[in-house]
C-alpha cells in the first residue's frame, strides 16, 4: 500500500469524479493499494450529506467497474471510506469543516481539481488562504490549463502563488495509458531500436487519435476548444514527445519532463505562412456510425460553429535527430473508429534484390482498443513457389502476452501522486511550450476566415487529410 492519504475531489458529483477517479480507486483498493487509513472527499456545491454521496459513489462504481471485479463486500468497505462536503470557492460555507476535517490526521492530502477550469485558480486561493497548504500537500489539475499561452500562464502563475512545482501534478491521462508508457520502456529497455531511431533511418512518423464517439452532450465545453485545444496540444504532443525526445539520463521526472521540453521547442513553428499547406481542419456532419445514423456537429450544437471536430497536421521536428521527417499527426470525432496508434516507418533498403522491392519496416504501437506492438517485417511467402515476398506483422498483444486486468491511466496517476512521482506530469514550462507551438496555428486557421472542411460522420476526415499524405507519397497507415 501507499502512504495514508485524504483525496479531495472538487467537483466531487461531476462526471469525471464518477467515471474515472472513484472507480480508479476503487480498483486500487481491491488490489490492496489502499492503506486502511485511506479517505476520499467528495466536495461540490451540491447540497448532499454523507449518504448521499456514498449512494452516487455506490452507482458510479456500478456503472463504471466491470461486473467481473465488483466485489460487494469491497465496495461496501471501500464506501466507508467515503465522506463529504458541500462547498463553493466563492463563500466560506463549508470550507472550516473541510479544514476540520483535514486537521484530524497527519496524512498526506491530495486535492484534486476535477472542476471547469475557471475554479482552478479560487480554490487554490482558498486552499492557500484557509490554511489548508503545508508541507505534505498536492495539487492536480486536469485538462485544459488554458486556452493559449496567455491563459495558462495566468493559470498557472495563480496556482504557483499557493502551491510550489513540486507539489502540482497537471493530468494529462494519456501519460498513464498502458502502452504510453511502454513506448519508454521500447525505447529505452531495448538496445534495438535506438541506433534505427533518427532520420536517417525512419522515413516517416504518424500519430493517429480517432474517436468513434461524437461530442456525447459536452458540446457546450467543446465548441469552445475543438479538436486542436481538447487533444493535439496535451494529448498527440505527448506521444510526439515521448517518440521524439532524447534519451534522458534517468526516469526521474525532471530528466524525463527536460527532454520533452526540448522537442516542443524545437517543433518548426507553423503560421500564416504555411499553416495551409500543412494542417487540415475539419468538422463532421451527419453520417453513420456502427450504431446507425447520426447527427452532424452544428445539429447538436444547435447554431453555427466553425470549430473543429478533425485535425491533421504534418509536423516537423527541427533537430539533429529529426529535420525532415514529417510527424503526421490525426485526430477527429466520429471516424470510422476508436483507434490509436504510433506509427514508426523505417527507410526502404537502399537495394533490392527481388523483384518486387520490400515494403518498408514498420513499428506500430497501439494505445487502444487491443493495446500491444506490431513489427511489420517482410519475408519469403512460404511454399515452393519461388521468393515472393510477405509483409507481416510479428505481433505481441498485450491481452495475449499478460493475462491481468489492463489498468486505467487514472489507477497509475492518482497514485503517483500520493507516492510524489511526478514523472508522468506536465511541468508549468511544458505546458506552456505547447500553447507556444498551437497558439500560431489557431490564429492561422481564425485570420484565413476558412470554415473547417466538412466531413461526412463515420469516414476517416476531410480527403484534404488524405491529401497531406499522399502529397508526399505516403499515406495513412490502416493496420497493414
Ligand atoms: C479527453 C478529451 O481528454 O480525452 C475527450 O477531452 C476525448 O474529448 C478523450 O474523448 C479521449 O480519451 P480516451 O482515453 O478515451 O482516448
Amino acid at each position: 500500500p501507499v502512504e495514508p492519504f485524504t483525496l479531495v475531489v472538487f467537483g466531487g458529483t461531476g462526471d469525471l469524479s464518477r467515471r474515472k477517479i472513484l472507480p480508479a480507486l476503487f480498483h486500487r483498493d481491491a488490489a490492496g493499494q489502499l492503506p486502511v487509513e485511506a479517505r476520499i472527499i467528495g466536495v461540490s456545491r451540491r447540497v448532499l450529506d454523507r449518504e448521499a454521496f456514498r449512494g452516487f459513489a455506490r452507482e458510479a462504481l456500478t456503472d463504471h467497474v466491470a461486473a467481473a471485479h465488483l466485489d460487494m463486500s469491497l465496495l461496501e468497505k471501500f464506501l466507508e471510506r467515503i465522506d463529504y462536503i458541500a462547498a463553493d470557492a466563492t463563500e466560506d460555507e463549508g470550507w472550516s469543516r473541510l479544514g476540520t476535517l483535514l486537521e484530524q490526521r497527519d496524512d498526506i492530502k491530495v486535492f484534486y481539481l476535477a472542476t471547469t477550469p475557471e475554479l482552478f485558480a479560487p480554490i487554490s486561493k482558498r486552499l492557500g488562504s484557509q490554511g489548508l497548504v503545508g508541507r505534505n500537500t498536492r495539487i492536480v489539475l486536469e485538462k485544459p490549463i488554458g486556452k493559449n499561452f496567455q491563459s495558462a500562464l495566468a493559470v498557472n502563475s495563480e496556482i504557483g502563488k499557493v502551491f510550489p512545482e513540486d507539489s502540482i501534478y497537471r493530468i494529462d491521462h494519456y501519460l498513464g495509458k498502458e502502452t504510453v508508457q511502454n513506448l519508454m520502456a521500447l525505447r529505452f529497455a531495448n538496445a534495438l531500436f535506438e541506433p534505427l531511431w533518427t532520420a536517417a533511418r525512419i522515413d516517416h512518423v504518424q500519430i493517429s487519435v480517432a474517436e468513434e464517439l461524437g461530442v456525447e452532450g459536452r458540446a457546450g465545453y467543446y465548441d469552445t476548444a475543438g479538436a486542436m485545444r481538447d487533444m493535439v496540444q496535451n494529448h498527440i504532443l505527448q506521444l510526439l514527445c515521448l517518440v521524439a525526445m532524447e534519451p534522458p539520463t534517468s526516469i526521474a521526472a525532471d530528466s524525463v519532463r527536460d527532454e520533452k521540453l526540448k522537442v516542443l521547442k524545437a517543433l518548426k513553428p507553423i503560421n500564416t505562412s504555411n499553416a495551409s499547406v500543412l494542417t487540415v481542419r475539419g468538422q463532421y456532419r451527419a453520417g453513420a456510425s456502427a450504431g446507425g445514423a447520426v447527427a452532424g456537429y452544428l445539429d447538436e450544437l444547435g447554431h453555427p460553429s466553425t470549430t473543429e471536430t478533425f485535425v491533421a497536421i504534418k509536423a516537423e521536428i527541427g533537430n539533429w535527430r529529426w529535420n525532415g521527417v514529417p510527424f503526421y499527426l490525426r485526430t477527429g470525432k466520429r471516424l470510422p473508429s476508436r483507434v490509436s496508434e504510433i506509427m514508426v516507418q523505417f527507410r526502404a533498403v537502399p537495394h533490392s534484390v527481388f523483384d518486387s522491392p520490400p515494403e518498408p519496416n514498420r513499428l506500430v504501437i497501439r494505445l487502444q482498443p487491443d493495446e500491444g506492438v506490431k513489427l511489420w517485417l517482410m519475408i519469403k511467402d512460404p511454399g515452393p513457389g519461388g521468393m515472393r515476398l510477405q509483409h507481416v506483422p510479428l505481433d505481441m498483444s498485450f491481452a495475449q502476452a499478460f493475462s491481468v486486468r489492463n489498468p486505467d491511466a487514472y489507477e497509475r496517476l492518482i497514485l503517483d501522486v500520493v507516492r510524489g512521482n511526478q514523472t508522468l506530469f506536465m511541468r508549468r514550462d511544458e505546458v506552456e511550450a505547447a500553447w507556444t507551438w498551437i497558439d500560431p496555428i489557431i490564429e492561422a486557421w481564425q485570420s484565413s476566415n476558412e470554415a473547417p472542411k466538412p466531413y461526412v460522420a463515420g469516414t476517416w476526415g476531410p480527403s484534404a487529410a488524405v491529401a497531406l499524405t499522399e502529397r508526399d507519397g505516403r499515406s495513412w497507415y490502416e493496420g497493414a
